[in-house]
């Protein structure tokens, strides 16, 4: 049984993923902020409770994370998806910007993934040949930033495309490969009722970019359907 973690997995496309990669027949360790406040993801695992680890995990929170990889009870990642982020606050013009949210959307989306995947890179390695998906967003695309504003989410983004194209570069050797993803505009809660996509095929998309994923074409940016997004 293929072993995958999952990081935010109780809402929006995270409980996607869980879904999808239970019924692929994944060992799927999962983590939520709160593990008694996620009845949907709990529910999932009522008919397959050998398949289903849920942990706690407080992605800006280093005791949280020292917790989480102290009890991930795997000696090895098959796959790794980096869900959780957040937007910060909506619309929030020049003029306003301020240090405490900057450093927080910062925190969640660019520097926690990063810092998760330095404490499980022994995990990764003993797999056979790990990859690594990190949930981007193409609002993170400096070549497609034609209307500007959304200061912080932009610059989060672009950080971890950054941080993780390096990562394809230094990890290709030793055989692990990484994978930007942007999942489409989906209705989730941080996308909104107003976006065109649902849950489900975005989540199906991008499980099929994971599955194509090699060392071959590691690194790239690309949307659920495979589509290339420019830097
Ligand atoms: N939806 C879109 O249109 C869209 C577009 C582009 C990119 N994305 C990216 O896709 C990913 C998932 O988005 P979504 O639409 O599913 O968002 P969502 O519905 O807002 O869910 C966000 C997830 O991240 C978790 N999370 C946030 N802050 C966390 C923290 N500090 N520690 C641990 N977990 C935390 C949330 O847990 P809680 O429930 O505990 O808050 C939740 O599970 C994100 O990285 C997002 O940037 C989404």
């Amino acid at each position: 049984m293929p072993s995958a973690v999952l990081i935010g997995a109780n809402r929006g496309l995270g409980l996607g993923f869980a879904k999808n990669l239970l019924r692929a027949g994944y060992d799927l360790h999962a983590t939520v902020r709160d593990p008694n406040a996620c009845p949907e993801l709990m529910q999932l695992g009522v008919s397959c409770p050998l398949q289903l680890h849920v942990y706690p995990f407080e992605v800006t929170s280093a005791d949280s994370r020292r917790h989480f990889v102290d009890n991930l009870a795997i000696s090895q990642i098959d796959l790794l998806i980096h869900n959780a982020g957040i937007y910060g606050p909506p619309k929030v013009p020049l003029g306003t910007l301020d240090e405490e949210t900057w450093k927080q959307v910062l925190w969640v989306d660019t520097i926690a993934p990063l810092l998760l995947m330095q404490d499980l890179l022994p995990r990764l390695r003993a797999a056979e040949a790990a990859k690594i998906a990190l949930l981007t967003s193409k609002v993170g695309s400096i070549a497609d930033n034609d209307y500007g504003a959304c200061y912080f989410y932009r610059s989060a983004k672009a950080g971890l495309n950054a941080a993780g194209r390096s990562l394809a570069i230094d990890l290709t050797p030793e055989g692990i490969s990484v994978i930007l993803l942007h999942p489409g505009w989906v209705r989730t809660d941080m996308g909104g009722v107003a976006a065109p996509l649902e849950v489900p095929e975005s989540v199906a998309g991008m499980l099929q970019q994971m599955e194509q994923l090699s060392i071959q074409t590691t690194g790239r940016f690309v949307d659920y359907s495979g589509a290339p997004i420019p830097w």
